[in-house]
């Protein structure tokens, strides 16, 4: 590992479980090459603070399985700033770190990217949040737990509303991605999905609950990502309310699809990103991001992330549409 002396590490942004399993296999990963990490506490604003953390094998020990982050997290608005950077580049120099790993979304990216560009650190990003929102890669670490946390939730709303014959309204996170209502709404049963990506037509969920009396159905589970209508659930309930005279709830499962012990998944798809960044780093790869494509392990500039749009699988809504009819 040649062109890497010191790696800092950081996690920004929302945080997302799995993100600890990566941090773990960042450190192990670059030690073992016998490159040194520094952790950096409360992503970009720890950094300009000068919060580090020394990264030892056993200061990770114990962490693959906990939510959340032991380096901790915040969005941080002066690093948008050139000057901000500026500062934190200099305290980088100080500390004799080269180089970053940033665990996180977008917006982390598009600070490291500058960072790297304007003061030559080199930098590779590593895709955490819960939205599954990144281009450039299937899957972002923390999508399956916060996906099965939600679903647990909405199975057990399941019960409830079949006792009392309700229509619920159960709204997911996601402001600008319908990423996880999909994943959950067609794994949860749910009769209507309403995401940002698509025009809300509360007359059609009206007509959806009515069309389903008619089939005999009781009860009715409709999800809704927050951001796919001003007021999110509250809203739809009311307007579906108002068109079906229906014994309306909402639930709002909120943060604590951000909160958990990982899945399998999350901790298995963290431990071989984070090994990827720094054998990329190590690799003299900078200004990108560990990504994953059917499957196996890619590096796309970390420009992709901000530049494209990730699509969304509309299909999914045909799908659960025909099989919650
Ligand atoms: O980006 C992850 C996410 O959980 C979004 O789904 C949600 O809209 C947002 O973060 C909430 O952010 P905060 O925790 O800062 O309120």
């Amino acid at each position: 590992m040649s062109q890497v002396n010191r790696i800092g590490l950081l996690t920004s942004g929302g945080d997302s479980p799995g993100m600890n399993a990566a941090i773990r296999a960042v450190v192990r990963t670059a030690l073992a090459g016998g490159v040194t990490v520094t952790g950096i506490m409360r992503g970009f604003s720890g950094l300009l603070d000068s919060e580090f953390m020394e990264m030892t094998p056993r200061s990770v020990s114990n962490i693959i399985q906990l939510g959340g982050t032991i380096l901790k997290t915040s969005r941080c608005l002066d690093f948008y700033e050139v000057e901000g950077r500026s500062r934190a580049a200099e305290i980088l120099r100080k500390k004799g770190i080269d180089s970053i790993v940033g665990i996180g979304g977008d917006g982390t990216f598009q600070g490291l990217s500058l960072l790297g560009k304007e003061h030559g650190v080199r930098v590779v990003g590593v895709p955490g949040t819960i939205d599954n929102d990144i281009p450039g890669t299937d899957i972002t670490i923390g999508f399956s737990t916060a996906a099965n946390t939600a679903l647990e939730s909405i199975d057990k709303i399941r019960d409830t509303a079949a006792s009392h014959d309700r229509l619920f309204f159960i709204e997911v996170m996601g402001r600008h991605c319908g990423a996880l209502a999909l994943e959950v709404g067609l794994a949860g049963g749910a009769e209507a999905i309403l995401i940002p990506e698509i025009d809300v037509d509360l007359d059609r969920v009206g007509q959806i609950v009515r069309d389903g009396r008619q089939r005999g159905k009781k009860s009715f589970i409709i999800v809704v990502a927050e951001g796919a209508l001003k007021d999110g659930a509250m809203a739809a309930a009311k307007g579906v309310k108002e068109r079906t005279g229906a014994d309306v709830r909402v639930s709002v499962l909120g943060h604590v699809q951000r909160g958990g012990s990982p899945t399998s998944y999350d901790r298995a798809l963290a431990s071989r990103m984070g090994r990827e960044a720094v054998t990329a780093l190590a690799s003299g790869q900078t200004d990108c991001m560990v990504a994953v494509v059917c499957n196996e392990m890619k590096l796309i500039p970390l420009s992709v992330t901000w530049e494209e749009k990730k699509s969304t699988d509309l299909d999914l809504l045909d799908v659960a549409e025909i099989t919650a009819s």
